[in-house]
């Protein structure tokens, strides 16, 4: 399946659904059935030097929805991070990733308090998702090949929360980061 045949089924699907719920599951089904046939063209897979590298698919005319590819290197990955309080869809397209998902439990001052809920290693196929308040997770690949994730989130993921270690255990510092692409159709 070409990423055209896959945006179009998506648009399609998440038309009929009328809450966050529905389009969360609407679209974890899609990238179940379709994640390990999914055809990327070249600038999707582009890896950086940087860093993981997010590429945008497709954004929807009136913000309903956001598709972005991310290219993961070996050893790279993200901090804990938010997803600006909107629900988000992941499937794995290529490799093997190994993700950790966060409950928030309180706060202590400016200071954030988390608690690690699992780690998954996900490969082709995996589907993965997160709806507010259960939204903080962290992507990192641990192996030895590049990984290819397509994410879908309920709007254009434009700034999300990124949350830094203290010396504390479990107390991480909140940062604001704005996120852009490495490329864009
Ligand atoms: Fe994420």
């Amino acid at each position: 399946m070409v990423v055209e045949e896959l945006l179009q089924e998506l648009d399609g699907r998440l038309r009929e659904c009328c809450d966050c719920q529905a389009k969360v599951q609407a679209t974890c089904q899609l990238l179940e059935q379709s994640s390990h046939c999914c055809e990327l063209p070249g600038r999707l897979q582009q890896v950086s030097a940087q860093g993981y590298a997010r590429h945008l698919v497709y954004r929807h005319p009136d913000d309903h929805y956001c598709v972005v590819a991310m290219v993961w290197g070996p050893g790279q990955g993200t901090a804990i991070h938010d997803h600006d309080n909107t629900w988000c869809v992941e499937g794995c397209v290529a490799g093997q990733l190994a993700i950790t998902s966060y409950e928030l439990v309180g706060q202590q001052q400016e200071l954030l308090e988390l608690k690690p809920e699992r780690t998954v290693e996900v490969g082709v196929g995996s589907v993965g998702c997160l709806i507010p308040p259960f939204e903080h997770h962290r992507i990192f690949n641990p192996f030895e090949r590049e990984a290819i994730t397509l994410h879908v989130y309920g709007k254009e993921l434009k700034q999300c929360t990124r949350l830094l270690e203290t010396d504390r255990p479990n107390l991480y510092r909140a940062e604001r980061v704005q996120l852009g692409y490495c490329t864009m159709p």
